[in-house]
């Protein structure tokens, strides 16, 4: 019987000797993740060697995330987030093909059946902020145009807030949408110029962003979530490149493939034919789908 199977742990044998308890019998899959993550977190507590306080610092760091959570508030996502594990969990599961827009984080303000609008409705429903059309293509690998695709569209008003966060304050569905393109691919709608804003700081993950000197601000971006029939749905955003924050994300989404123009459009004629009240931005934006694999 090896010092393992006896069970008699030392420093060194630290690891090996919980994995080795594993049963025979267990899930293949579950026995190859927890081996993996016992083997790596012992090798990070030799290489921080921490005192008991900061073991229970730790703990109790762990408690107080948990507590944080409940229906509408996921704080151990926003630990994932903020850690890079959310982009890096994205990435290993989006291996595109060349050509095809790329996918970054969820988050947490993503809401199901949201009504679906004509192409060109305006999804600001508050009337805050700088009026923005927005505008473009649903593409195939080949450039051909994917009709019914589905584009669910979200973001935060202009005082930096999803709906969700404020409900009660903001309408109910303001600056969310569902369109689907037609023959020609195309999409169409109003919103409002998005601003920065800060991921939900005043919890556990906001005070440790602070103790790590790291802001909670998002640079100003659209979310996405495109599905069409016999392609991978994609979930996604677009950024402000001029936006203060667009080179330090505090939950790293940015891509530069996911930078797009925002063009303010002060020409009266253009002005005239929109029927804006003065002057707007403007982005044009097309995003290729891969094909289902
Ligand atoms: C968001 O962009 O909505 C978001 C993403 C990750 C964490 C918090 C918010
Ligand atoms: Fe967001």
């Amino acid at each position: 019987m090896s010092t393992e199977e006896k069970g008699y742990f030392t420093e060194e044998n630290s690891a090996d000797v919980v994995i080795s308890k594993i049963g025979a019998d267990t899930d293949p899959r579950l026995a190859e993740v927890m081996s993996a993550i016992i083997r790596h977190l012992h090798a990070a507590v030799k290489e921080i060697e921490p005192t008991q306080e900061e073991w229970l610092e730790a703990i109790k760091f762990l408690t107080a995330t948990g507590q944080k959570c409940d229906d509408w508030r996921q704080e151990y996502i926003l630990l994932s987030d903020v850690l890079g594990v959310s982009m890096l969990v994205d990435a290993i599961n989006n291996r595109k093909p060349t050509g095809v827009s790329e996918s970054t984080v969820l988050g947490p303000f993503h809401v199901p059946d949201v009504p679906e609008l004509p192409m060109g409705a305006n999804i600001c429903l508050d009337g805050k902020g700088e009026p923005m059309l927005i505008k473009g293509r649903i593409l195939n690998t080949d450039g051909a145009p994917i009709a019914g695709a589905k584009i669910d569209v979200w973001q935060t008003n202009d005082d930096g807030f999803y709906d969700v966060q404020q409900k009660g304050i903001q309408p109910d569905f303001n600056l969310r949408g569902v369109f689907r393109t037609g023959a020609d691919g195309t999409y169409t709608f109003w919103g409002a110029k998005p601003r920065f804003y800060p991921i939900p700081d005043d919890g556990p993950v906001g005070k440790m962003l602070g103790d790590l000197g790291r802001h909670p601000y998002r640079p100003a971006h659209l979310h996405y979530i495109l599905e069409a029939e016999g392609y991978e749905t994609l979930v996604t955003h677009i950024f402000d490149p001029d936006d203060e924050y667009i080179h330090s994300d505090a939950v790293f989404g940015v891509k530069e493939s996911l930078l797009a123009k925002f063009d303010l459009i002060e020409d009266p004629q253009r002005i005239k034919t929109e029927g804006t009240k003065g002057p707007f931005f403007e982005v044009i934006h097309d995003f290729v789908l891969a094909p289902a694999s």
